[in-house]
C-alpha cells in the first residue's frame, strides 16, 4: 500500500480491485487500471500522456467495454485522442482524427477531438452586450469570436473529479473559467462527464454554474471518419438531419438572423442523403461556408433528449446515432482540412476526411435576439446531453 500511495495522485479512485503500476522514480503512475470488480463491463484506466510546455502533466484516459469499443480521453483539452468501435466484421478500428503525440495537439489544430467553451460556434465581432454592458472577445476567426477565444477550454488542462468502472465507465473532468478570461464574465465552474455504456454509445454530460450572469455554449468537436481510413473522404457517407429548418449565415458564417426552410436545397437532410451530392452545388449558403458548415434547427425540441442525426459509412457498415437535448446541430464536413496536420501513422489529413456533429445552439445567439438564449444567472444550472450511439448495419 506504501507504493500505492506514493504513486496516485489528483484522482479520486471510487474503486478498486486489480492494479498494475510501475513507479518511475518515486511518483509516476505508469498505467492504473481503475477496474472495479470482475462483474464490471466497462473499465478505464489512466496513463501518462505528456507534458505541456508549462510543465503540467497530461494524463490519458482509457475506457473500454466488451462490445469492441475502446475510447481514449486526455485531460488536455477534454479531447478524445482515439474512438475505437467494430464495423459490419466485427472488427474494431480508428474512427476519429487525432494525433499520435501530446505536443501536435498544443499546436495550432482545428479544435481535433475537443470540448468547446465557453461559446461554442461564432460571435459577431467578438462582441456582445449583457445587462447593459458589452463585453470584447478575441477576434480569432477574421473579425469574430470562435469557439470561445484562442485558449478556450480546449487548451486548458482539466483535473479529474472521478474515474469509475462498472455497469459503465465514467470519467468526469472539471475546469474553472476565472472571471473575464477570454473576455467572457464570471466565474464559471464546469463539469463534464463522458460516459462509455456497454451497448456502444458515449454519452457527453457537460454541467456549469456561474458567479455572473454570462453566456455558456459547450459542445464537442470530434471529426469522424467512419469508414476506419483516413486516407478516404466522408463524401460517401449518408447523413440524416432531423430538422426542418436552417440557420443559414452571412460570408463570415454569422446567421443572419432569420430561419429557412430547408425543403428542395441540398441541407433537406430528412432523409438519408450522401453528403458529397450536392457539396459542390451552386448554391448560396454551400458556397458562403466552403461546404457543409452550417447549424440546423433541431425538430422536437420541446421533447428534450432526442435523436438529432446520424452519419452511415456504407462501406464498413458504421452507423453514428447522435442524440441531444440542444436546440441546434452544426455539420462541419472539414472543409478547411487541407493536407497540412500528420495523421497517426504517417501522411496527412486531407480536405473533407472528418466530419463533426456539434451540438449546440445556434452561432452568435447572444447578439441574435429571437434565438434561445444561452444566458446563464448565478444561482441557475446549465446542463446538456449529449449521445453518440455506434451500431452496424
Ligand atoms: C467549426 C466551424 C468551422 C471551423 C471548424 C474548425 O466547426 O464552424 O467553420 O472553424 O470549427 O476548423
Amino acid at each position: 500500500m506504501n507504493v500505492l500511495k506514493r504513486c496516485i495522485y489528483g484522482i479520486s479512485i471510487v474503486s478498486l480491485a486489480s492494479m498494475n503500476i510501475q513507479c518511475k522514480g518515486d511518483k509516476k503512475v505508469e498505467e492504473t487500471k481503475l477496474e472495479a470488480t470482475a462483474t464490471d463491463s466497462v473499465s478505464i484506466a489512466k496513463s501518462e500522456f505528456g507534458k505541456t510546455a508549462k510543465g503540467e502533466q497530461v494524463d490519458l484516459y482509457t475506457l473500454k467495454n466488451q462490445k469492441g469499443m475502446e475510447v481514449n480521453i486526455m485531460t488536455y483539452g477534454g479531447i478524445i485522442t482515439s474512438l475505437k468501435v467494430p464495423n459490419k466484421a466485427g472488427v474494431s478500428e480508428e474512427v476519429v482524427i487525432g494525433f499520435s503525440n501530446l505536443e501536435q495537439y498544443t499546436k495550432d489544430n482545428p479544435y481535433f477531438g475537443a470540448l468547446i467553451g465557453r461559446y461554442g460556434n461564432r460571435i459577431a465581432k467578438g462582441k456582445f452586450t449583457l445587462d447593459g454592458k458589452e463585453y470584447t472577445l478575441a477576434a480569432n476567426n477574421g473579425k469574430n469570436a470562435l469557439h470561445g477565444g484562442p485558449e478556450g477550454f480546449h487548451r486548458k488542462v482539466w483535473t479529474v473529479e472521478e474515474a469509475k468502472s462498472g455497469a459503465n465507465a465514467t470519467l468526469k473532468l472539471k475546469y474553472v473559467s476565472k472571471d473575464l478570461e477570454e473576455g467572457y464574465p464570471g466565474n464559471l465552474t464546469v463539469f463534464v462527464t463522458y460516459t462509455l455504456n456497454n451497448d456502444n454509445s458515449l454519452d457527453v454530460l457537460y454541467e456549469a454554474t456561474t458567479d455572473k450572469k454570462t453566456i455558456v455554449n459547450l459542445t464537442q468537436h470530434s471529426y469522424f471518419n467512419l469508414s476506419g481510413d483516413f486516407t478516404k473522404t466522408i463524401l460517401d457517407d449518408e447523413v440524416v438531419i432531423d430538422a426542418d429548418k436552417l440557420v443559414p449565415v452571412d460570408a463570415d458564417l454569422i446567421p443572419t438572423g432569420k430561419l429557412t426552410d430547408v425543403t428542395n436545397t441540398p441541407f433537406d437532410f430528412r432523409k438519408p442523403r450522401v453528403i458529397g451530392k450536392d457539396i459542390e452545388a451552386k448554391d448560396d449558403q454551400l458556397i458562403k461556408g466552403k461546404g457543409y458548415d452550417h447549424c440546423w434547427v433541431l425538430n422536437n425540441q420541446d421533447k428534450g433528449d432526442r435523436f438529432a442525426a446520424s452519419a452511415y459509412d456504407p462501406t464498413s457498415g458504421r452507423l453514428l446515432e447522435v442524440y441531444t437535448d440542444q436546440p441546434g446541430i452544426q455539420l462541419y464536413t472539414g472543409n478547411f482540412l487541407d493536407g497540412t496536420l500528420p495523421m497517426r501513422n504517417g501522411g496527412t489529413y486531407a480536405h473533407r476526411t472528418g466530419l463533426c456533429l456539434e451540438t449546440q445552439h445556434y452561432p452568435d445567439s447572444p447578439n441574435q435576439k429571437d434565438f434561445p438564449s444561452t444566458v446563464l444567472s448565478p444561482g441557475e444550472n446549465y446542463k446538456t446531453k449529449t449521445t453518440f450511439k455506434f451500431s452496424v448495419k
